[in-house]
């Protein structure tokens, strides 16, 4: 497996290595970790970007010289490094304002407080030359049922992404906005849960063009969904805009373990998807290092991303050149799903009046076999590297 280089396009967050690992039961068990220190041991184990929260590089409300010290101070390492901030994204969850969410608040003044702590930040991404804003909206949503009236928070929400998008197009900015979807945690239950949701909010919105998703692995497992599918849908839609990668095993509270350290075979497919449709936008981890882990343990953690996700790219290419796999694919009539169900022209009238179909056997048909274990098993055989 090759060593990641910059032009894999790997990115990470300042509040994943960053992590100190308080936990809802514990302390943190790491120091704070300094955003210089970030970027240059993320660039010298080959990553490409670093993104983060307005409040994970100066904290809420800092004082301008702060905030312009630790801006610069960024700048400087990226210049230093070749490190890039291709993405930037806002904290409307930690500070207790937040409680009842951002965009969606009960509470007009925090809501508009909300819209003006991303419009900062905005300018900022402009500035940094970020073209990807992430809006992950955790504590837009609730617990009881009684207390938030989801269609008029749905109507706050597209009004904040109506007059971000007017912004961005008033100012000229080369930005584009990507909502990340999760199911739960921190809120009971989070608005736009899961991608399905998110592409079909964007679709109501003033100007859909401006705004995608932001897939996270776990995000669509917590729900019990299949990543790939979420992904393929996005892709299909031509809205996956970011990723975050990570990994999960099953239903449960949010892990964010290392890439591949879930559920792996649908991290194969993960990647084999991304590699093979063309997306060519960050890979981006949003992962926590256990907390178990110390200062090593972060930085081994870190790589273990990116070296997993070569590896899997690796098997997947090797699956894919392998001609069993070719004839396994055929076999289980993969690419034949890509032919057109009618012909060019044809009509409903045409399909009623189609001689061919009313001699066929559907029993006959019905005793196909598809081969698809075979095939699945071939995958797994590759992954574990055994062909
Ligand atoms: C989570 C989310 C966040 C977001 C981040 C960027 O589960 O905590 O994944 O990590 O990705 O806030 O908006
Ligand atoms: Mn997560
Ligand atoms: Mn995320
Ligand atoms: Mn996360």
């Amino acid at each position: 497996v090759p060593a990641p280089t910059p032009a894999d396009r790997f990115s990470f967050g300042l509040w994943t290595v960053g992590w100190t690992a308080a936990d809802p039961f514990g302390s943190p068990t790491r120091p704070e970790l300094d955003v210089v220190e970030a970027v240059e041991e993320l660039a010298a184990r080959g990553a490409w970007g670093l993104t983060f929260h307005d409040d994970d590089l100066f904290g809420f409300a800092p004082d301008p010289a702060h905030r312009d010290r630790q801006i610069a101070r960024l700048r400087k390492a990226c210049e230093a490094t070749g490190m890039t901030v291709p993405m930037i994204t806002t904290n409307l969850f930690s500070h207790p304002v937040f409680k009842d969410g951002g965009f969606t608040s009960n509470d007009r003044t925090v809501r508009r407080l909300a819209l003006r702590k991303v419009l900062h930040n905005v300018e900022l991404a402009a500035e940094l030359g970020a073209r990807t804003f992430v809006l992950w909206g955790g504590r837009e949503g609730s617990e009881f049922d009684s207390a938030k009236d989801v269609r008029a928070a749905l109507d706050r929400y597209r009004e904040a992404m109506d007059l971000l998008c007017g912004h961005v197009l008033e100012q000229g900015y080369d930005i584009r906005f990507a909502i990340e979807p999760k199911p739960n945690e921190p809120r009971g239950d989070i608005l736009l849960p899961t991608v399905g949701h998110a592409l079909a909010f964007v679709e109501r919105l003033a100007h859909p063009e401006l705004v995608g998703v932001n897939p996270e692995v776990g995000h669509e497992q917590m729900a019990g969904l299949n990543m790939t599918h979420g992904v393929a849908q996005a892709l299909w839609a031509g809205k996956l805009f970011h990723i975050d990668l990570n990994g999960q095993r099953g239903i449960k509270y949010d892990q964010d373990l290392v890439f591949g350290h879930g559920d792996l075979l649908n991290a194969f497919s993960l990647v084999d998807l991304l590699e093979t449709a063309g997306y060519d936008g960050p890979r981006h981890f949003d992962y926590k290092p256990a907390r178990t882990e110390d200062r090593r343990g972060v930085w081994d953690s870190a790589a273990a991303n990116m070296r997993t996700y070569l590896l899997l790219r690796e098997r997947a290419a090797a699956f894919r050149a392998d001609p069993e796999v070719v004839a396994a694919l055929a076999e289980a009539g993969v690419p034949a799903l890509s032919e057109p169900t009618l012909g060019a022209g044809e009509t409903a009238a045409d399909l009623f009046a189609d001689p061919a179909l009313d001699t066929v056997d559907p029993d006959a048909l019905g005793r196909r076999g598809y081969g698809f274990v075979r095939l699945h098993q071939l995958a797994l055989e590759h992954l574990a590297g055994a062909r």
